[in-house]
């Protein structure tokens, strides 16, 4: 009668030891890093264009202004009756929503309603702290970026980026 096998290697009967709990993904139980994350290209977000785009397991709009300004990253939904701002257009300096008019600036802050009532004190959509380098159009998440988006030990002009 044979006994039982014995294994060649003495540690694989070891019980496995976690030395720490893992670490989760990013945005494992809806939890993301207060870090720089890609929001679209820079070469997609033209002169009065708004670009829409997933975030942080939510969605944000991107647009830049008709006068070439600097990008900006706003949540994407109107606060008057939630439609999606990346189907609105740039008017100005300003976001106009296609369904009734609002219009928001760069600040998140509404400007203006469609039909000219008095702009509720608090109509405001998040603005995302954004800059645009190495062609993207990046967004902070956090009322105000706690650190610079780093240098990548690269000439800009050497990075393809897709
Ligand atoms: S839903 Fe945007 S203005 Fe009404």
């Amino acid at each position: 009668m044979a006994g039982p096998e014995r294994s060649e290697n003495p540690l694989s009967e070891s019980p496995r030891r976690e030395l720490a709990p893992p670490v989760p993904a990013e945005g494992d139980g809806g939890v993301f890093s207060q870090s720089w994350f890609p929001v679209c290209l820079s070469a997609d977000l033209k002169p009065g264009s708004v670009v829409g785009a997933g975030f942080l397991g939510g969605r944000v709009v991107a647009f830049r202004g008709e006068g070439g300004g600097p990008a900006r990253v706003v949540s994407a939904y109107c606060v008057h009756l939630g439609a999606d701002l990346s189907v609105g257009e740039v008017v100005g300096e300003q976001l106009r929503c296609r369904f009734h008019g609002w219009r928001y600036g760069g600040d998140g802050r509404c400007a203006a309603t469609g039909i000219g009532d008095p702009v509720p004190s608090r109509a405001r959509l998040f603005r995302f702290p954004t800059v645009e380098r190495y062609g993207i159009v990046w967004a902070f998440n956090g009322e105000e970026p706690l650190f610079d988006l780093p240098d990548l030990p690269h000439p800009e002009d050497e990075l393809v980026v897709r």
